[in-house]
């Protein structure tokens, strides 16, 4: 049979680490496939797109700055793609070119791995109203959290949020009180903590019984899981979503669902640290 061929596209692309996590599963499961990095310029991405079936492609990543276009671009899309307005994970399903979004998924994953339970930890406070965000929030809603509060710079793009995700999400423009009976606390915001006093989101205001979590993995503890961890809270970063969202994908494209183990994780984490 003909090798299985998937890709990760973005420009730039050379820095993704998506090529060592599926060349680790491609190699550990014995299975004949590639993955590889292509450079895609946002003018040709339509073109890209159009070609992936006669160039043989099961499917592929998508990041970015081409999240948003391949959310047009695609027949079809997952219902987690619709929520969070990107599309990251493509397939082909009878021909049909389909879209999904796994970062919320990715970032569920990751939780359920390491603080086992959090689900039932709400009220959550997200910090930031991003692409990321929007992952987060649709994870958390996915999860049952009733009471999610977005704290971002700019209100108005909370507020959008907040409207989209609809009842149980509020936006908010500054921290406040907003900790004080929280059990979850996410940075989904590029800078974390740093430089900005509305973000200034002190994990000494959490309940003892509060979950901290950054997606920003580099580096990998963030001054707030820094802070979280001196204050006595569970704490967990965000390699461990890099590496579950790469999950469905693999699955659809290699047949087979990899696991994320701690040989993995030890072999992003030493290229990360190369760095
Ligand atoms: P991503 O897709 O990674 O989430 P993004 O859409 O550019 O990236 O969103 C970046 C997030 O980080 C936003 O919430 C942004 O706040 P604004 O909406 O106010 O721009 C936040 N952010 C970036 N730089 C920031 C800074 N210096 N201070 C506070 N927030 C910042």
């Amino acid at each position: 049979m003909a090798e299985k061929r998937a890709f990760v596209t973005g420009h730039p692309i050379a820095h993704s680490r998506s090529p060592k996590i599926h060349g680790y599963w491609l190699n550990k499961y014995g299975i004949d496939g590639s993955y590889q990095a292509i450079d895609v310029a946002p003018t040709d991405f339509a073109d890209f797109l159009k070609s992936l079936g006669e160039e043989g492609y099961r499917g592929g990543n998508v990041t970015i700055p081409h999240k948003e276009a391949a959310f047009a671009g695609v027949a079809r899309r997952d219902h987690a793609a619709d929520e969070i307005g990107a599309v990251n994970t493509l397939w082909f399903e009878d021909g049909v070119l389909w879209g999904g979004n796994t970062d919320g998924y990715g970032f569920a994953a990751n939780l359920d791995q390491y603080a086992p339970g959090w689900a039932v930890n709400g009220p959550a406070v997200v910090l930031g109203a991003g692409g990321a965000s929007r992952a987060v929030i649709h994870a958390l809603k996915e999860r049952g959290i009733k009471d999610i509060r977005i704290v971002n710079r700019t209100l108005a793009r909370a507020e959008e949020l907040s409207r989209h995700f609809g009842p149980g999400v509020s936006a908010h423009g500054a921290v406040g009180e907003l900790l004080a009976d929280a059990g979850l606390l996410i940075n989904t915001t590029a800078l974390g903590m740093h430089g900005d006093a509305t973000l200034s989101a002190d994990p000494a205001g959490l309940p003892d019984h509060a979950i901290v979590t950054d997606i920003v993995y580099v580096p990998l503890e963030t001054p707030l899981l820094a802070a979280a961890r001196a204050r006595g809270l569970n704490t967990v970063d965000g390699l461990g979503m890099l590496l579950h969202q790469a999950v469905p994908g693999f699955e659809r494209w290699f047949g087979r669902k990899p696991e994320v183990t701690p040989e993995l994780r030890r072999m992003i984490v030493a290229d990360i640290e190369g760095h």
